[in-house]
């Protein structure tokens, strides 16, 4: 009984055994012809993966013996197909030398089922028919891939100079004509009116401006529905920073011009950039010769009002001129008194600034000195239409102190912050109390010998009228109202005082 046992057995056991090893066999999978576009430059990946009930069923095999052999049909040094890509169910890796760094396959994949095939940078000639066939376990699977390309191109490669019209070209390797073509830019549609000249898959762009910076994506549609895309960064080279902008500098202080490009055109292969200075008023400053980094800043060791005004940097790249206005604004004070100040005069410094923009405000502050914050006085620029040109903010000081004495400082700010500032070096001289109120120089002098010819004058008009007539009674009544002389009073009114001190005579 043993005896017949033991065949029957083994032929069921043999029975079981082929049975599981037929059942997956039997599922031979094929995914027939895929397609897939990607952009040269960018990844393409080829898929090629089990179902997720597939991959239920099987996971277990994946675990061990697998094995991925990716091929390809044709191709532009292969006319027959070609190996691109093998696993050996080893774990030995293959790949084709000229697909060398560009084709993998990612290894924790293969457990999950996910064979596909990754190019990267996609290059152009990589278009064509891939397939794949994996063996796990007992199982195979089939894949086959059509690999579509699609690019953008700049006819001005690298760096697009600004206001330099150029171009960018859709292109793909569908052998149909596209139905519809459409540009987007930072991910909106591109109208094809006013800069834009969209022509057969070609955009032309205008006087490029730098907020045409960014990237453009361009949609072919074809008539056997195939929408496909691709993209170009576009960079653009300009002046770093706006195409105008104001310097403000205090007279007699150094200052920079600015005019510097947003990228070095050199590390780009620009070659042979130049700029040149000028000012508005045609004036011809200097050639700021090749610069490396592309920094054409022109320095200034020691501007003056007279240097106040508008300058051009005019910067030539491959023919193209681009130009950035700088306006310099001199901030300066004007003191009501020339020289050493003397004590108790009333002493007005004016802070003017040429070239206002409208939007400055000043600000008057002491510096080194114990008295900072309280002397600290603002002012907010007004009457703009009738001063467009000298604007300023006056700090007036009464009665000059000795506190007074140090450093004064203007500063402009805007809505930016703080602009500018100018200092002021005050010094007080002392002076006797029972001295004459402080003098305005000659003016003073020549007030003084006036009143003195009046006083002169007055006294000999009283003595003819003392001749002539008796005392008049309403001159004591005038003595009353004799004000007492006042300090600091110009030379108009000595006239006046004189004749109200006639009757000291
Ligand atoms: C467009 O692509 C095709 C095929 O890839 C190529 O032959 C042609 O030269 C390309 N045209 C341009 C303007 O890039
Ligand atoms: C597009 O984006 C770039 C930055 O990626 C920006 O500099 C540019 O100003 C943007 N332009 C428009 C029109 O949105
Ligand atoms: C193509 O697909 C894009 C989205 O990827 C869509 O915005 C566009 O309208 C499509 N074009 C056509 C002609 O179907």
């Amino acid at each position: 009984m043993t005896l017949v046992f033991l065949p029957l057995s083994l032929a069921l056991t043999l029975l079981v055994t082929k049975a599981k090893i037929v059942s997956p066999r039997a599922a031979e999978e094929w995914r027939w012809e895929q397609r897939v576009w990607a952009e040269e430059g960018g990844l393409a990946v080829l898929p090629c993966h089990l179902s997720p009930q597939e991959l239920k069923n099987s996971w277990k095999m994946l675990y061990h013996k697998t094995a991925v052999r990716w091929e390809r049909h044709g191709g532009r040094a292969h006319k027959e197909t070609h190996m691109v890509l093998e696993v050996e169910c080893s774990g030995v890796l293959k790949t084709a030398r000229s697909m060398m760094p560009r084709a993998m396959v990612q290894n924790a994949d293969l457990r999950h089922g996910d064979f596909s095939l990754r190019i990267e940078p996609l290059q152009r000639d990589d278009v064509g028919q891939y397939e794949a066939l994996v063996r796990y376990g007992t199982a195979t699977l089939h894949c086959q891939v059509a690999l579509g390309v699609v690019t953008v191109t700049v006819n001005i490669p690298g760096l697009v100079v600004e206001t330099e019209t150029f171009w960018l070209h859709c292109n793909s390797s569908h052998p149909g004509k596209p139905v519809g073509v459409q540009w987007f830019h930072n991910d909106s549609l591109v109208p094809t009116s006013g800069r834009f000249l969209s022509l057969s898959g070609a955009l032309s762009i205008f006087r490029p401006t730098m907020s045409d910076m960014g990237p453009w994506r361009c949609n072919l549609a074809y008539s056997d529905g195939a929408n496909v895309s691709a993209t170009y960064n576009l960079q653009i080279l300009g002046f770093s920073g706006p195409a105008s902008s104001v310097v403000y500098a205090a007279a007699g202080s150094s200052t920079n011009l600015p005019c510097t490009l947003n990228h070095n055109p050199s590390a780009s292969g620009i070659q042979g950039v130049k700029a040149r200075w000028s000012n508005l008023a045609g004036g011809y400053l200097g050639d700021s010769g090749t610069s490396r980094n592309g920094d054409f800043t022109l320095h200034a060791p020691e501007v003056g009002p007279g240097d106040a005004g508008q300058y051009r940097c005019d910067v030539s790249i491959r023919g193209t001129t681009i130009t950035k206005e700088v306006t310099l604004a001199i901030i300066m004070v004007t003191p009501s008194i020339k020289g050493p100040v003397a004590e108790g005069s009333h002493l007005m410094l004016i802070c003017s600034l040429t070239h206002p923009q409208g939007h400055e405000h000043f600000q008057w502050r002491h510096i080194d000195s114990a008295y900072s914050n309280r002397n600290s006085v603002e002012a907010t620029s007004r009457d703009l239409g009738t001063q467009s040109f000298l604007l300023g903010s006056t700090l007036e000081l009464p009665r000059v102190s000795q506190k007074d004495t140090g450093t004064w400082e203007c500063s402009i700010h805007g809505p930016e912050g703080r602009l500018g500032a100018v200092e002021y070096g005050l010094e007080i001289t002392d002076v006797q109390v029972s001295g004459p109120p402080p003098i305005l120089g000659g003016q003073v002098t020549f007030g003084l010998l006036l009143f003195i010819f009046l006083l002169l004058m007055a006294c000999a008009l009283v003595l003819a009228l003392w001749n002539r007539r008796v005392r008049s009674p309403h001159f004591p009544a005038l003595e009353k109202e004799i004000p007492a002389p006042r300090p600091g009073n110009g030379g108009k009114d000595g006239g006046q005082e004189g004749k109200i001190q006639q009757t000291e005579c």
